[in-house]
């Protein structure tokens, strides 16, 4: 049915697909799922850039990440944020040890593998004719089909109505490219795209799909950061929050703390803006670690940490 756009949809690839990733490079399944759950939440460049090249060169294979501590590896996660992927891929790579499931159904049960993920990894390394669902490919979806809004179930079924069986890694990577820069949220450039002949977006205004949610304002989190110093070392304690769970930070309270302000940090992460105020003291404190600035280098320290820290050193 979809024959004519998907060879539309090869040929656009060819010419204008961006074949030099580094995971389009291989058919190593550890390296490309790695590479996957990187870019979950991450753009393509910050990845690239600062991210996938050191954390490989550090673990080169699954087997090296199994045999990494949890803080070696949340080092090198250090400034991806979303450290929940970080903790699941080194569950996953403890549970597998030398090599990753060979098919959907093995690796769609591990620790942090979605459907997308597990297909994404499937269809990249080992060919296989499934369809990815990520945020890129669920716009072209809405757009071609003219829907505006679709429960999850609903959008796996467009994945597999639109997809092309007999090219899945070039159809997969060329959805997400497509997404990227030519149907993107807030731009489109439909006369370029392979799938305008059948876009029933097109016909009315494809940046109405999917339909926008009223988003609600993000709330604030006030806390209150001490930073104890005894003889040149600092009061840390690794962090259990969810959010941050296993990551390094000074102490933290609900309350106002009777010591010194030294100023104020603001992070934003996506659920909620943290303000904090920030405290230096001498006092002495029980149940945390102590350690140099030299040491406090060699930790996982959350953003808002790096902040305070960046105060302390001011
Ligand atoms: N985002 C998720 N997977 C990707 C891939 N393989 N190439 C580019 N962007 C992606």
């Amino acid at each position: 049915m979809f024959k004519t756009v998907h060879n539309n949809l090869q040929n656009w690839y060819a010419k204008n697909g961006r074949h030099d990733l580094p995971w389009r490079q291989t058919d190593d399944a550890y390296k490309i799922w790695v590479s996957e759950v990187m870019l979950q939440q991450t753009q393509v460049k910050t990845v690239l850039e600062r991210f996938y090249f050191p954390f490989l060169e550090t673990f080169p294979t699954l087997q090296d990440l199994a045999n990494a501590t949890e803080d070696e590896v949340l080092k090198m996660w250090e400034g991806l944020g979303y450290y929940t992927r970080c903790r699941n891929l080194h569950k996953t790579a403890k549970i597998c040890q030398e090599q990753l499931p060979l098919t959907v159904e093995g690796l769609v049960v591990l620790p942090g593998i979605g459907q997308s993920t597990a297909h994404a990894v499937s269809a990249f390394a080992y060919k296989t004719p499934v369809p990815i669902l990520d945020a890129n490919v669920k716009r072209i979806l809405y757009r071609v089909f003219g829907v505006k809004e679709a429960k999850e179930r609903v959008l796996w079924e467009m994945a597999y109505a639109l997809f092309d069986e007999r090219h899945p890694y070039n159809y997969n990577q060329a959805m997400m490219d497509l997404g990227a820069t030519v149907c993107q949220a807030k731009k489109t450039d439909c006369e370029v795209c392979p799938f305008v002949s059948v876009c029933k977006a097109y016909l009315d205004d494809p940046l109405l799909y999917p339909q926008k949610k009223i988003k609600k304002a993000t709330p604030k989190r006030y806390r209150h950061i001490v930073i104890y110093e005894d003889d040149g070392k600092f009061a840390l304690q690794q962090r259990q929050s969810r959010l941050l769970h296993g990551l390094w930070g000074f102490v933290e309270y609900e309350e106002v703390q009777n010591a010194t302000v030294i100023g104020q940090v603001v992070h934003k992460y996506t659920h909620f803006h943290l303000h904090a105020t920030v405290y230096h003291t001498s006092h002495p404190i029980e149940g945390v670690s102590w350690f140099t600035l030299a040491q406090i280098n060699t930790l996982a320290l959350s953003g808002a940490d790096h902040k305070i820290l960046a105060l302390l050193k001011s």
